[in-house]
């Protein structure tokens, strides 16, 4: 199971009032339509369901729903070993999810308000059977096909018609159980000619409008028959920034491994940053910097993409003005191949935390 609409029955919202200054918080359990029964029901049906729930009674006309004006994060818990159920570095997208919202001119939403709600929301839902139970079955194949809980918190503006700014947002949090992200035959990435954030503009936020670009290019990279789709910058139009919903890494010949560095074009991600340090506790040379598409195709001999959802994803080959470039004969390399069993292993618990990344639940 990929990405799925089936949304755990229990979710959360809080909506900022300015006259207090304070969050209003609030639960709301969905009504009888199982989770199981969501799950195989096809989108249109799924979609009849959630618009007979209207939860809370959020405003269907506002800044979000007209002018995406909105941020959201992506997070995963995972089913441990030991029968427990962790968050990964929750605390790194109640940082991002508080910038994002200052990055709109929202009022933020309190980091400790989004670690409790956060947990507080999972153990309800786990209450009720919605989070998968650790299957050993996993460890075969180093979790490539393991399930996980993907938490969703977003800004939703409150009512509104013209363009403005959100004073008083509600944030929610609903969660689905996933696997693996990328669906296809190949692990082909192709540059796009589209771009995907300019200096200035909203790159380096997690809001939704970034993820209009990248859906346009994304559809068109798979129709042209591959996975991905990679973004160069707006500027210099060579330098590789990221791709549709993910960071990207190169590593070189030379040993050394490099992924953009941060600025405001470029998405901080939390699997990105780990990354680093996992591959720089192993010894390897990491560097954040700009690095050209006539570099990938001159010096890169294995590339991945990071994201929470992506996880660590190996890239065959980039295509790039119609020539494919290939990296390690079109097999997983052994670099990224390394490091996703150490995240893996540290996510589901088979081995030490060390970098004390889990939060329990
Ligand atoms: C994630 O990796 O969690 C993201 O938020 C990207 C998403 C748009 C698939």
């Amino acid at each position: 199971m990929a990405f799925n609409l089936a949304m755990y029955p229990i979710s959360y919202v809080a909506q900022y009032n300015p006259a207090t200054g304070k969050w209003d918080e609030a639960w709301h359990q969905a009504d009888s339509v199982r989770f199981e029964e969501l799950e195989r029901m096809s989108v249109a049906e799924q979609n009849a369901v959630y618009a007979k729930r209207n939860l809370f009674g959020l405003p269907l006309v506002n800044y979000t729903t007209q002018y995406a004006l909105g941020c959201f994060e992506g997070m995963k818990a995972y089913p441990q070993k030991n029968g427990a159920l962790t968050l990964f570095r929750p605390d790194r997208n109640a940082a991002r999810f508080h910038t994002s919202m200052k990055g709109l001119y929202a009022p933020p939403f309190p980091e400790e308000l989004y670690l409790s709600a956060s947990i507080e929301f999972l153990k309800r839902n786990r209450e009720l059977g919605y989070v998968p139970a650790y299957n050993p079955d996993w460890e075969k194949d180093t979790f490539a096909g393991a399930s996980a809980v993907y938490v969703r918190p977003f800004m939703y503006s409150e009512g509104a018609i013209g363009v403005g700014i959100s004073h008083s947002p509600y944030v929610i949090i609903c969660a689905t159980t996933v696997s693996s992200y990328f669906k296809g035959q190949n692990t082909k990435a192709i540059i796009t000619d589209r771009i995907r954030a300019t200096p200035k503009g909203t790159g380096w936020i997690k809001c939704a409008s970034n993820y209009v670009a990248s859906a346009l290019a994304k559809k068109e990279a798979e129709e042209a028959g591959y996975m991905e789709v990679i973004f160069l910058d707006a500027t210099d139009r060579k330098y590789v920034e990221e791709g549709s919903s993910c960071n990207i890494f190169f590593h070189l010949k030379s040993g050394e491994l490099v992924t953009p560095a941060l600025g405001d074009t470029i998405l901080p991600g939390i699997t990105r940053s780990s990354v680093i340090e996992l591959a720089r506790a192993e010894g390897v040379r990491v560097v954040e910097r700009r690095i050209s598409i006539q570099e990938v195709a001159k010096k890169c001999v294995e590339c991945f993409v990071t994201g929470t959802a992506a996880g660590i994803t190996p890239i065959e080959s980039v295509t790039w003005k119609g020539k494919e470039y290939v990296f390690n004969d079109r097999v997983p390399g052994e670099l990224g191949k390394r490091l996703q069993s150490r995240l893996k292993g540290i996510q589901y618990g088979t081995l030490p935390d060390a970098f004390k990344w889990n939060v329990s639940v």
